[in-house]
């Protein structure tokens, strides 16, 4: 349920009797309990349009405001704030209704818009680091939150599996002649004893050097050396996927190569459209006001990461037909996008009303404020990172009792892998981000452990009542009423975190969410002897929702419940 748009309505209705025609801005949420459960301010910003003092603008609005509905009280504060007070008959109802419906009453777009969710996007040369991760993460939530909420969502995997590198390992892959998947294991050192064949041997470095040009010119022999090396690497990254819990697959994938063809056209389209210009040689276009062009051609004939992120943005738009292109990459990228995006509207690419977005993150540092790296400087493997997660998980809970040996496991990958995906989402996406495996899997705080420990805490009152849950939900006392209006605001939450593609929107919600639950039941038990049976049901069932809400907020991070914990 929209909250915000029910209780503008209701202004805007007030508006309208009070024969103001502007239109009224939208509530917030009230920022302490005092001022209600929403703030209106837009008096305030009235008073200059209408010549009016904002508290007899506040007065008027609240006259004709209608608090037999949504609202039940409003009163004016400060300058001209209208503090609002929703009704608990009506959250109550709207509560019920959650309660009832599989979508907890989130409607799906009326609207939907076929959106593509690029992220990932490992390089099959070397192996997946960090960043990787963190656009895997938070863009797997990004395509879980639009498809939930309605949308067509395509995942593109644009993976890095062409350059001149490829050259060096395929010779090196053939030279070995074993089952590549051994050696190709440890792709880092692989890539080491390649790149080491290369600098001390003339005649390995020739041949690698053919091998470009012969996969380029699509030579059958180099084309399945290099298809096998990129099953291997991409099978690592799989196993990562795999671990991970998220949803890309083989179909997802559309490789920078898949662009080869098109690349071409490209170039001879923005010389046609008159926006190409040579610079020392290469193909280059200049956009006002940016000092570096995008080079699009090397003056060897070769062409570039833009160039092939132009081809995908073409086909994108016009061959998937998506209307909103968001692009989940470091945010060291940025200037690349913004000017790729730029091109590509200027030569009409892309059409002027799909939208593009670069949703960039920060860097994962050390506890000292490094870049994250192995002891040696390396890149940290990840599927060791994701290891060590678990692990790190089961030495957390090993001491509970009544779990088998096979429950502690499956348990310490839920927890683990989720622990190091909620640490991720729950931080402002852009920050740099301090990777700190204490505080990630711990019980307290914004942490998934939390999360996870609410949830299995309102499961054990279900395991304790055994009984048919029937009645109304009756508001009784303010902390229920909070517990309620909060409940309602998880849409609102989910739209905003998919408006701006923020996935810590939803994590601060659902740390809220719980913690007030966690309050609301110390205040209010249950099941204890002489509740009143009615107040039990309606408990029982706010409960439940909760716990609906949590287990649905961390299905769309990617994040899995336990039942008891
Ligand atoms: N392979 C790139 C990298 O590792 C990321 C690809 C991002 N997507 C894109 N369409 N450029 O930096």
């Amino acid at each position: 349920m929209k909250l915000k748009q029910s209780i503008n309505k209701t202004i805007q209705q007030a508006f309208e009797k009070a024969n103001i025609s502007e239109i009224p801005m939208s509530v917030s949420e009230a920022t302490k309990p005092e001022f209600g459960d929403y703030q209106f301010n837009g008096a305030m910003a009235l008073s200059k349009k209408l010549g009016k003092n904002p508290r007899e603008i506040a007065s008027n609005i609240i006259e004709n405001l209608d608090l037999t509905g949504v609202l039940s009280k409003a009163e004016i504060a400060g300058p001209g704030f209208i503090n609002l007070w929703l009704n608990s008959e009506w959250i109550a109802s709207q509560c019920e209704v959650a309660e009832q419906d599989e979508r907890l009453n989130v409607q799906s777009k009326e609207n939907p818009v076929k959106v593509v969710v690029d992220y990932s996007g490992p390089n099959m040369a070397k192996q997946m680091h960090v960043g990787h991760l963190r656009s895997t993460i938070i863009g797997d939530t990004l395509a879980n939150l639009l498809t939930f909420l309605g949308d067509e969502v395509i995942r593109q995997n644009h993976i890095g599996d062409w350059g001149t590198q490829f050259g060096m390992l395929i010779a090196y892959l053939e030279e070995m002649d074993e089952d590549g998947s051994v050696s190709l294991k440890d792709l880092e050192q692989f890539y080491k004893n390649a790149k080491g064949r290369f600098d001390a041997d003339e005649t390995f470095a020739d041949k690698a050097r053919e091998y470009v040009v012969k996969i380029q010119s699509g030579d059958t022999h180099c084309l399945e050396l290099w298809q096998k090396f990129i099953d291997i690497s991409l099978g690592h990254c799989e196993e990562v996927y795999d671990k991970l819990g998220v949803k890309l697959t083989r179909k997802d994938v559309r490789a920078e190569s898949f662009y080869n063809d098109a690349l071409a056209h490209v170039v001879s389209d923005l010389q046609t459209k008159g926006i190409l210009q040579e610079s020392n040689g290469a193909q280059c276009v200049f956009l006002e006001g940016d000092d570096v062009p995008v080079i699009v051609q090397k003056g060897d004939g070769g062409y570039l990461y833009a160039t092939t992120d132009l081809a995908a943005l073409r086909y994108r738009a016009k061959e998937l037909g998506a209307k909103r292109i968001s692009y989940v990459v470091d945010a060291r990228q940025s200037g690349h996008f913004k000017q790729v995006f730029r091109v590509a509207k200027e030569a009409g690419f892309v059409p002027e009303d799909v939208k593009l977005e670069h949703i960039a993150f920060g860097t994962m540092m050390d506890k000292g404020g490094k870049p994250f790296k192995t002891r040696d400087g390396g890149t940290v493997k990840l599927i060791d990172l994701l290891d060590e997660a678990v692990e790190k998980a089961k030495d957390t809970i090993k001491d509970k009792e009544g779990y088998s040996e096979e429950e502690i496991k499956a348990l310490a990958k839920i927890i683990g892998i989720g622990a190091v995906k909620y640490a991720d989402l729950a931080i402002n996406r852009e920050s740099n981000y301090i990777f700190n495996w204490d505080k990630m899997l711990s019980f307290e705080g914004n942490t998934s452990l939390y999360m996870q420990y609410a949830y299995a805490r309102i499961q054990s009152i279900f395991r304790r009542f055994d009984g048919e849950i029937k009645g109304n939900i009756i508001i009784g006392d303010t902390l229920e009423h909070r517990l309620a209006v909060m409940l309602l605001r998880f849409e609102d939450v989910l739209d905003r975190a998919a408006e701006d593609a923020s996935p810590n929107q939803i994590t601060t919600y659902l740390y809220e969410l719980a913690t007030l639950f966690m309050r609301f039941y110390e205040q209010n038990p249950i099941l204890k002897e002489g509740v009143d049976e009615a107040m039990k049901m309606s408990r029982l069932q706010l409960a439940d929702l909760t716990a609906k809400t949590i287990k649905q907020g961390l299905d769309i991070l990617g994040i899995q419940v336990v039942d008891r914990l």
